[in-house]
């Protein structure tokens, strides 16, 4: 461990929170900051447990603005970016201007904060699977494959790990990108397909399964993926793209995980609504290589079943977290989206 400052933006999200939980607890002598704006997505609820540790500090402010970054980023060691917009769905509406402005722009002025004030610091660019775009199968892209993003949100991160890869190479910084498959665990905004789908089971209201529900997500558990990145923040090769994912085998649809949902949830079968049209170029399948990181060590621990049972049972326990969410931001999103009320009440 080399550093004593660690910079994470986005860390009141369900990864970044998940991450930040990580640091806090294994490394007794770093100064944690953490900038997040708080978009609908973003909740300090979430680090509520740390909240007054004098070792984590949160600050609310905007990652594309440099007056925000630039008082933070002095003596940072690490950089890990997680700030961003992240949910299909709102990408494919009007709403994907701000896609491009928060993916791309933002990460553009946090490059160049660091640029100009800790150009020495180790940045980790948190991307996703998606910039490969549909792969058929039995394909698994290594992080040498064309990008074929097929979603607004999914350009604007092709457009992010460009950028983060042009300053390693223009600006000689210490910069990695990693491209992880799709995470779940506790904390995760309820848009999202399995909280979605938990949330709704356990209040007995339709799953809305899209397009005949065939498509495959490698789905990991976000510690697993927390600890790949910090495997990466150690030892990871500067200037290199590193592949995150479980590789479930078999692969999952999700179908598959909507069934397991309603086996842990002790849900209705019939709960299950299928819906078309709702997600514009919905892509088949997403899968990747991860040879690469594994040869550094790394191999998720969790296993699909229990992870998702344990899953379950944090949403059972934790209704608080999610009620609130659902009756309140997250509602107005729901009824125009599926064309109904997104809680019982
Ligand atoms: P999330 O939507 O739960 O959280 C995003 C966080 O970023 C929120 O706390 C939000 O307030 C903050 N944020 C947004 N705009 C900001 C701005 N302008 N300034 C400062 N903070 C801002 O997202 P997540 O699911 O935790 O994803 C985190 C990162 O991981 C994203 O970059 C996403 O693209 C990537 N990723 C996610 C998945 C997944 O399955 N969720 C998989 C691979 C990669
Ligand atoms: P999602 O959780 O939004 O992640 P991503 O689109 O980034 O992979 O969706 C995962 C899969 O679940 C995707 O194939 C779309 C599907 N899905 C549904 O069937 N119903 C839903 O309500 C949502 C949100 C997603």
């Amino acid at each position: 461990m080399s550093a004593e400052k660690i910079l994470v933006t986005g860390g009141c999200g369900f990864i970044g929170s998940c991450f930040v939980r990580t640091l806090h607890e294994r490394f007794p002598d770093v100064e944690i900051v953490n900038l997040d704006v708080l978009t609908y997505a973003g909740n300090p609820e979430n680090l509520e447990e740390i909240a007054n540790s004098p070792r984590y500090r949160w600050v609310r402010g905007d990652v594309r603005q440099a007056e925000s970054v630039d008082p933070l980023m002095a003596g940072a060691d690490w950089v890990v970016h997680f700030a961003a917009e992240s949910h299909v769905d709102r990408s494919t509406s009007e709403r994907a201007g701000a896609f491009v402005d928060t993916n791309v722009y933002g990460t553009f002025t946090l490059l160049d904060s660091m640029r100009r004030l800790a150009p020495g610091a180790r940045y980790l660019q948190i991307g996703t699977d998606e910039v490969y775009g549909d792969i058929p199968a039995p394909q698994l892209p290594d992080e040498e494959a064309m990008l074929s993003p097929s979603s607004p949100y999914s350009a604007s991160k092709a457009g992010a790990d460009h950028l983060a890869l042009s300053f390693a190479r223009t600006h000689d910084l210490d910069v990695m990108v990693s491209r992880c498959t799709n995470n779940y665990g506790p904390y995760q905004y309820p848009e999202k397909l399995i909280p979605l789908f938990i949330t709704n089971a356990l209040d007995s209201l339709p799953l809305p399964l899209y397009d005949g529900g065939g498509q495959i997500r490698d789905w990991l558990r976000v510690e697993d993926h927390c600890e790949a990145l910090l495997l990466l923040l150690e030892r990871g090769t500067r200037g290199e793209i590193y592949n995150v994912g479980a590789n479930q085998a078999p692969e999952r649809t999700n179908l598959e995980m909507t069934e397991m949902i309603l086996a842990a949830t002790g849900a209705s079968p019939s709960l299950v609504e299928h819906r078309h049209g709702l997600r514009p170029g919905h892509d088949q399948r997403y899968a990747v290589s991860t040879e690469k990181i594994r040869r550094l060590g790394w191999s998720p621990r969790a296993e699909i079943e229990r992870g998702v049972e344990e899953t379950v049972r944090w949403y059972a326990e934790h209704r608080d977290w999610w009620e609130k969410i659902k009756s309140g931001a997250y509602r107005e999103f729901y009824e125009a989206h599926y064309g109904r009320p997104a809680s019982g009440a």
